[in-house]
């Protein structure tokens, strides 16, 4: 399947998509797991879209769907993905269909996590996530590491997200609002979008994306 995941900043979509690639065997490609890889790497790419992120800000086009298109021709991407974070605004999402298009393929779903703005800030506020791979997530309170301040899974040291500070929080929900929503109503108009509560355990929330899914499967 090929499917895209919105829903606000820390609303859970790469703890979702940690379990929904795996039990659909597809990779999940997140463009914020992307853009802070080459930024610990120190690549070029990492160095134009740090001062955006820093910011909440959307890192500019040009550079977010070269990286997200050369993601999506690896050959693990073949017979489907999992997007997190792209794409984020219409321009995006018209590119993302030039790029299907031009290979016959198509979405099948656009999978939308609604979560209060209150439980966001929470769930931002303790997030913490690991040096070595930004996609091991924990949270102080609601997934607690079996040590304080190491990553279960690698043995990374955990840390605050430079991005999650309450000022830039608030920067990049407006832009959520602004820029990400217009494309629920963009795919919505193609027939895609389905919506789930992302309120509950962690676990609740895979099954009810599962049975979602099955109707566009
Ligand atoms: P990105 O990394 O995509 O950040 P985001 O969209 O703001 O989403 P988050 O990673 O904050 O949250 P999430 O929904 O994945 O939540 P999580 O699972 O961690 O983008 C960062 C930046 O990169 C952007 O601001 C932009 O600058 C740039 N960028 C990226 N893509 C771009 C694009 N396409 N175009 C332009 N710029 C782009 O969960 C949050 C916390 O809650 C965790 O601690 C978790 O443990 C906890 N949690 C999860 N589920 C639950 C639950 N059910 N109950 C309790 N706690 C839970
Ligand atoms: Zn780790």
């Amino acid at each position: 399947m090929r499917i895209v995941l919105v829903g606000p900043p820390g609303a859970g979509k790469g703890t979702q998509a940690a379990f929904l690639a795996k039990n659909l065997g597809i990779p999940h490609i997140s463009t914020g797991d992307l853009f802070r890889a080459n930024i610990s790497q120190g690549t070029e790419l990492g160095k134009q879209a740090k001062a955006y992120m820093d910011a909440g800000n959307l890192v500019p086009d040009e550079v977010t769907i070269g990286m997200a298109k050369d993601r999506m021709e690896q050959p693990d991407a073949a017979n489907g993905f999992l997007l997190d974070g792209f794409p984020r605004n219409v321009s995006q999402a018209e590119a993302l269909d030039e790029m299907l298009k031009a290979e016959s393929m198509k979405l099948d779903a656009v999978l939308d996590l609604e979560v209060p703005e209150d439980e966001v800030v929470k769930r931002i506020a303790g997030r913490r996530i690991c040096r070595k791979d930004s996609s091991h997530v924990f949270h102080v309170e609601y997934k607690k590491p079996q040590q304080d301040g190491v990553c279960d899974i690698c043995g990374g040291e955990l840390y605050q997200r430079d991005d999650d500070s309450e000022e830039t929080v608030r920067t990049r929900l407006e832009v959520y609002h602004t820029q990400t929503e217009p494309i629920i109503d963009y795919y919505k108009a193609q027939g895609l979008v389905v919506t789930i509560s992302a309120l509950g355990k962690v676990e609740e929330v895979t099954a009810r994306a599962m049975e979602a899914l099955k109707s566009k499967a």
